[in-house]
Parts: C-alpha cells; structure tokens; sequence
C-alpha cells in the first residue's frame, strides 16, 4: 500500500519513527533547514501567520514565543493535530485537522503563510499556490521549504544505507508522482524541477523574493564529520515570496 498526502503519519509506527527522527540531535531539518527559514521570517513580532502542514507546530509555539501576535496551523494528519494540540495548550496558536486541498482560504487574513516539507505531498499545487496568494494580506509574504528536486526526482538512491554520500539524479525532467521507500513505507510524493516551482509561484501573481537550498554552516554542526557529510547532497529548497 501507498500512503498518500498525510495518512502516513496516521500509520502509528510511521509516526513515532518520524518523530523520533525529527527531533534526533544535528537532524538536517534542526541544523540546516530550520537557521535559513527563521532568517527569511525575520521579525515576526506582531505578525498573524498561518503553517500549512505545521506538524506538531513546535515551530509555531517557538513563533508565539518570539512575538507572533497569532498563529494557526493546518495538517491532514490526526496524530499530529493531537500532538500539536499539546505542544500549542496555553498558547495563543491553534490547530486545525484538514487536508490542504479542502481548506477554506480566508480572504486577505495573513501577513505570513509557511510550508515546511509539505509540497511534495500535493498533486495540485497551482490550485494551493492561487488559494495562499488570497488568503494574504497585500505585501503579506509566502515562504515555503520543500525537499530538494534533486531528491526528489529519483527514488534510486532512496534505498541505499541510511549515511549516504551521494544521490542518484535521473529522470529529472520527467515530473510527476514518485512512490518513495520511507521510514518502512511506501509514500506517494510529487517530483517538481526548481524552474516549475518557479513557474506555478509567477503564474499565482508572486514575487519571488529569494530561494536558498539551505547549505550547511559549520557553526550549526557539533561534528565536523556531519558538516562535511551534508556538503555532499542538497536536502532542502526554499522559496521566499511576496504578494
Ligand atoms: C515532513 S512533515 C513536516 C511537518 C512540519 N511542517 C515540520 O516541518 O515539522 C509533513 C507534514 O505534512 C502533512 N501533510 C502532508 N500532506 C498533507 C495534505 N495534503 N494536507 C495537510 N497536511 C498534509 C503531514 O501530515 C505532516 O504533518
């Protein structure tokens, strides 16, 4: 069986595998991905930000802790609408349990909306591009992280032992749904080049301010070994965009 969008994460083994992963010490996600996401945020004092597929909204609580006037998350998966229930308790940010594609995109609401890993989920991602672009306020800005094209392109290398330190690119043009080995699992993900992102971002009327594929800094390392090992291979690629 292949799991599509966020049911994976409603596989319970799935979920606490992810977890566990995710929260590991020097995880990629911690010390590459997440340094670059909060420079392109900047000062969120004040702002109203919405996460589209915000996970267990750790992020957001860290966002409501540095002066995000309000914070509200969205995600398809049950177990991690729970988990963000808990991590946001007490808070000013809510969550809410729905697939992206069916969410209802309030007019000009937002200052900020975020994605972090979630894009290569979604089959039609013109219809969420055009669906974010209304839902923010004017000047009001989009950035968004996916898992690099490179990666995405070909599952090849997917199986290969965990410490990889190289990756298989093939069929890179040829875009469209990819069935990943992950976490013990099969899991449906879209294959996108950087020029279609680039492409579907221009056509919903965005400016697109800056991208960065997240290159390693020695300083976010504890091990010098780690730092050189992720020089090898682009993870991440992430888009900041302005209405
Ligand atoms: C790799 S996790 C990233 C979670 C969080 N953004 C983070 O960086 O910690 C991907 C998340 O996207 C959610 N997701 C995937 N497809 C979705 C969809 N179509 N609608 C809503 N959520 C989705 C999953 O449930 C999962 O929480």
């Amino acid at each position: 069986m292949s799991y599509k969008g966020s049911q994976a994460y409603d596989n319970h083994a799935f979920f606490e595998n992810y977890m566990a992963r995710r929260k590991r010490e020097q995880s990629p996600n911690e010390v590459m991905e997440t340094p670059v996401f909060l420079e392109k945020l900047g000062d969120v004092t004040g702002k109203h930000i919405l996460d589209l597929g915000c996970g267990d909204a750790r992020f957001g609580y860290g966002l409501l802790q540095r002066g995000c006037e309000h914070f509200v998350g969205v995600d398809g998966s049950k177990n991690m609408v729970e988990a963000a229930n808990t991590v946001l308790e007490g808070t000013k940010g809510s969550v809410y349990h729905s697939p992206l594609e069916s969410w209802d995109f309030e007019k000009h609401t937002y200052n900020v909306v975020m994605s972090r890993l979630v894009f290569h989920y979604i089959e039609d991602l013109q219809t969420i591009f055009d669906q974010v672009f209304k839902t923010l306020s004017n000047q009001g800005r989009f950035i968004f992280s996916v898992q690099h094209p490179v990666l995405t392109s070909s599952i090849e290398s997917a199986t290969k032992s965990p410490k990889k330190s190289n990756w298989i690119v093939d069929d890179y043009f040829n875009t469209g749904q990819r069935i990943e080995p992950w976490i013990e699992e099969q899991v449906i993900k879209y294959h996108r080049t950087t020029e279609d992102y680039f492409a579907m971002l221009k056509r919903s009327g965005f400016s697109i301010e800056d991208i960065s594929e997240c290159s390693p800094k020695r300083e976010n390392f504890s091990s010098e070994e780690e730092y050189k090992r992720r020089k090898r291979i682009p993870l991440f690629l992430l888009f900041s965009c302005k209405k």
